[in-house]
């Protein structure tokens, strides 16, 4: 049995104070030894958040980070630096990073390749927009978004990676993907990383469902045979998180 992992995206929300308020708030509420629970959080929000949720059941993630050791990289951070820092999971390839930070599948794979290395364990997204969708290419798309993004990574560490499916055209936008088209997707996820590897990998590996996943949604998504939780933005800045994580 795959344990549920359910994990909130903050994005670019929440100041340092209002971060640790907002964990201070949600820590009773996300009570459950039943499932994983991660916040990823914006980098300057990490070490008064890894503080903050000390003795709790909640771990850190980040929102990204650069496939370099150190060096000459302004304005980037380094998977040494998340891992001293307390972090033990980190989001990459979000659709907002291959979109507005044209981030590619290959920049994607060198950060995972990166992550595992250093023990932090990855969240990879992939997802379709709108028009691929209307196109009839989803999945397609995400096949060689995934066949990408896991190239040159041995079955033993995919199997304890994370992949996020995220139909773009449903994040932010109150447009959840049907539960059918969520379970159709995240099964040939599934199916293609038994082909990259074998079935115990493809039986192992954990796939997450995102975009507008709330309180109401939930239960129904991660009740699917191939999903195994949820990421979450706009829900996880709220109360609502907690019913989520119980859901
Ligand atoms: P959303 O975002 O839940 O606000 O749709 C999900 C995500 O982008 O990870």
């Amino acid at each position: 049995m795959r344990r549920k992992i359910i994990a909130g995206n903050w994005k670019m929300n929440k100041t340092p104070s209002e971060a640790v308020k907002l964990v201070e708030e949600l820590k009773p509420l996300v009570k459950n030894d039943a499932v994983d629970v991660v916040f990823c959080v914006p980098a300057i929000d990490i070490v008064p958040v890894v503080k903050a949720c000390e003795g709790t059941n909640i771990e850190v993630g980040a929102e990204n980070m650069y496939f370099e050791e150190s060096g000459a990289y302004t304005g980037e951070i380094s998977p040494a630096m998340l891992v001293d820092a307390g972090v033990k999971y980190v989001i990459l390839g979000h659709s907002e990073r291959r979109d507005y930070f044209k981030e590619t599948s290959e920049d994607i794979n060198k950060k995972m390749k990166k992550a595992i290395e250093h023990g932090l364990v990855p969240i990879m997204c992939c997802g379709e927009s709108l028009e691929q969708r209307e196109q009839g290419i989803t999945l397609d798309w995400i096949r060689q978004q995934v066949k990408v993004g896991y190239q040159g990574i041995a079955a033993s560490d995919a199997a304890k990676t994370v992949i996020a499916y995220e139909p773009i055209w449903a994040i932010g936008t109150g447009k959840t993907a049907t539960t059918e088209q969520a379970e159709e997707v995240c099964r040939a996820i599934r199916q293609c990383i038994a082909e990259i590897y074998d079935e115990a990998t493809a039986e192992a590996i954990r796939i997450q469902y995102g975009g507008s996943v709330n309180a109401g949604n939930a239960s129904e998504l991660f009740a699917q045979p191939d999903i195994d939780g949820g990421l979450v933005g706009g829900a996880s800045l709220k109360a609502d998180f907690g019913k989520i994580v119980n859901y």
